[in-house]
């Protein structure tokens, strides 16, 4: 689960020299025709990489800055309330070391502070970057996490704000994911909570459960989650280790900002249109919105 939702800053434009390491395969037409719409399934070569042994994650999950942790126990409903996730009653160390029998779920969130896992991170988006371009132009805010669940591990369902290729480098993972274009699953009011700051509201309807892919996840494949796509996740019976590359666009800040100003309409007692309904009225909230940051910036105050 990943929850954040600021937006990208200019210093972090992806530019680099390309690399001829490749650890991803795919399928370029079916890439093309799917990103950012359809779920589908890539391969990779990181399975034995040795980034994810245990002792390496170990080391990395000791260096972590801990507000860049996120841990408790792993056996959870589906619909679990962020409020009300137990804990595991184990630090950090003893959770990587006894991950195989303590029942928790654990990530090490933008594990790309770390230059090995940045150089990774960055050698598998080199490998897409000439495909998400003539899709989504503008690829920055690159970002790492990496899961490490018990056997039984639950992931409670949620949506997350950026693209998104969730990479099983060991055990494997029974993945729900639902289309979030269909508003009977996220409506137009979810997303504007959800860009609001409240990116842990959502809940599984009892009408929507069948609505839904459901991907097996082995070891050495991957797959592609569309932004804002809900989604729950449950391990098998072996610890799973996943590494998830994440980047942001800047369509998305665009999408962003006018939720978050459809929000506060709402939360006024307005109703606003639908994004993309009135292209205009998002052309002027966002450009409005880019306006006054500047401007905040000119006189010196912290981004609005
Ligand atoms: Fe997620």
């Amino acid at each position: 689960m990943r929850t954040a939702t600021v937006a990208p800053k200019p210093s972090s434009l992806l530019v680099r020299p390309s690399t001829p390491s490749t650890f991803l395969t795919f399928e370029p037409a079916e890439f093309q025709s799917k990103f950012n719409r359809i779920p589908f399934l890539i391969k990779h070569s990181l399975s034995d990489h040795p980034l994810f042994a245990i002792d390496r994650l170990l080391e990395l999950a000791r260096k972590q800055p801990r507000e860049l942790i996120e841990y408790n126990a792993g056996e959870l409903d589906v619909n679990q309330s962020p409020d009300d996730t137990p804990l595991n009653g184990l630090s950090v160390e003893e959770t990587v070391r006894r991950i195989r029998e303590c029942k928790s779920w654990m990530v090490l969130k933008h594990v790309q502070h770390d230059p090995e896992y940045r150089e990774l991170l960055l050698a598998c988006l080199d490998q897409m970057r000439p495909l998400t371009e003539r899709i989504a132009p503008g690829m920055c805010h690159p970002q790492a996490f990496i899961f490490l669940t018990s056997p039984g591990s639950v992931t409670p369902y949620h949506m997350d704000p950026e693209h998104n290729f969730l990479l099983q480098v060991r055990g494997s993972k029974t993945i729900h994911l639902f289309d979030g274009r269909d508003r009977r699953i996220v409506s137009e009011q979810d997303l504007e909570v959800f860009y609001g700051g409240n990116t842990r509201h959502m809940k599984l309807a009892d009408e929507n459960r069948e609505r839904c892919w459901v991907f097996q996840l082995k070891s050495g494949s991957g797959l592609h989650f569309p932004v804002c796509y809900p989604h729950y996740v449950t391990n098998s019976d072996e610890v799973s280790v996943s590494f998830s590359i994440t980047f942001r666009t800047p369509d998305l800040e665009r999408r962003r900002v006018v939720y978050e100003a459809n929000h506060h309409q709402r939360l006024a007692g307005g109703t606003p249109p639908a994004f993309g309904e009135r292209p205009w009225r998002d052309g002027f909230i966002f450009h409005g919105h880019r306006i006054r940051r500047k401007l905040s910036r000119l006189l010196g105050r912290k981004d609005s």
